[in-house]
């Protein structure tokens, strides 16, 4: 509500960007509404992890690429109307640029901090701008595969109707239609389709972690699904209140984007009787907020229960829990990630038990920061199939 009504605000000068965050927005809410991401997850991208992990044969393996080819495949069928299998040449050149994406970009670029850096071509730099060209290419394929099917008048995802948008502009002769070039275009699929991998991954591999170093709560999980939805598929929320905390508490105790992702000042304000002059670049601490004593009882605690009543029932949301940051400029994608992330991990744990691998340490919880995201160091588990009912653990 509060994004459509800052929607009437824009000039006409930003109308055709405008629509465009709006197309992004309403596909979004489009597919967190109803069964179409609960189809796309339990009926189409989950059964593709289970065959996978199921071929693991009770070996101990890395969640982190499988969760990588299920967010993957909902965002491509969101976005291109296409799914991967793990041993696709292209999935496996997604994985590999994310890989380089991560580590060129590592905890930033010194250009960020020092302008001037811009227009050295120092080897962080000309790695960063070599894996983004990589990057535009794979989108600009996909996008150009489109234009070609969009003059059969076959509008069916997000890059449809994106293009769409453009389409119109452009016939109704708008002023602006320039400003959706074809680089707008590109520019605003990558960032979709970027920013909703990455994010829900880690944050499902933090879930796994979590599950597997509190084994307690991972058996609490499993009840509750089972008391709840049995072998169904998830379609109501607000049904599994404790697996929500736990989500939530993940969230909280290792916030996925810790520093929330830059903002500069489009004039001069003050916050907190400081000036900030226009032009600064603003970083917002979201960890500092989660793990701040003011708010969280002893927030070093991995305690879900701190989103629950006493009678085991949601908290109302507190201001000081924002992993999706807030205002206008707030994930775009709150509520399609939140129903994804519930989707996920219902069919994970209602259809596995994870457990350590034998031998080896549980997965270290400690923080493992880069490309702006708080990332786990790479662990290994094992995943037994549930018989309904049964904790595995
Ligand atoms: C655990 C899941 C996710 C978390 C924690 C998360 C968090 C965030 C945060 C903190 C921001 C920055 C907000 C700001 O600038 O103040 C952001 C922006 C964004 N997110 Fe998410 N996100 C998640 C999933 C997704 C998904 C699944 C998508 C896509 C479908 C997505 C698309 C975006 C986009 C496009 C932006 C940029 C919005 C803008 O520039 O205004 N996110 N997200």
């Amino acid at each position: 509500m509060y994004r459509r009504k800052k929607f009437k605000q824009f000039s006409s000068v930003e109308t055709v960007a405008v629509s465009v965050y709006k197309c992004f927005f309403l596909s979004c809410r489009n597919y967190a509404r109803g069964h179409k991401l609960g189809n796309l997850v339990t009926k189409d991208a989950f059964p593709r992890l289970k065959k996978v992990i199921n071929d693991k044969n009770g070996e101990p393996f890395d969640p982190q690429p499988l969760l990588t080819l299920l967010a993957c495949n909902v965002m491509a069928t969101m976005c291109f109307g296409q799914n991967y299998e793990l041993d696709d040449k292209e999935f496996r050149n997604i994985l590999k640029f994310i890989q380089n994406f991560n580590e060129s970009f590592g905890n930033g670029l010194l250009a960020d901090v020092v302008p001037i850096f811009k227009y050295i071509p120092t080897y962080g730099l000309r790695a960063y701008k070599k894996n983004l060209n990589i990057w535009f290419s794979l989108i600009q394929s996909k996008i150009d595969g489109h234009k070609i099917k969009m003059q059969e008048g076959n509008v069916s995802d997000l890059v449809d109707d994106v293009l769409k948008i453009q389409a119109e502009a452009k016939a109704a002769g708008e002023d602006q239609a320039d400003l959706l070039t074809d680089v707008n275009v590109r520019q605003v699929v990558a960032d979709i389709f970027g920013a909703g991998i990455d994010t829900t991954v880690n944050t499902m591999n933090w879930c796994i972690a979590y599950m597997v170093n509190y084994p307690d709560v991972q058996t609490k999980v499993q009840k509750e699904i089972d008391d709840v939805i049995g072998q169904r598929l998830l379609t109501d929320k607000n049904k599994l209140p404790y697996c929500e905390a736990v989500i939530h508490e993940v969230m909280r105790i290792r916030t996925v984007l810790p520093l929330n992702v830059p903002h500069l000042t489009l004039e001069d304000t003050s916050v907190g009787g400081y000036n900030i002059p226009k032009g600064t670049q603003i970083w917002t601490n979201l960890w500092k907020l989660h793990m701040d004593e003011k708010y969280w009882m002893e927030p070093e605690q991995f305690r879900p229960e701190r989103f629950l009543d006493e009678d085991g029932q949601a908290l109302p949301k507190q201001d000081s829990f924002l992993p999706f940051s807030v205002g206008r400029r707030a994930c775009v994608a709150e509520v399609l990630a939140k129903n994804e992330i519930l989707l996920i991990f219902t069919c994970l744990f209602q259809q596995f038990t994870f457990l350590p691998a034998p031998g080896k340490e549980k997965p270290s919880l400690e923080p493992n920061f880069q490309a702006l995201v708080t990332r786990c160091i790479p662990y290994e588990v094992v995943a037994r199939e549930r018989i309904s009912g049964d904790s595995g653990t």
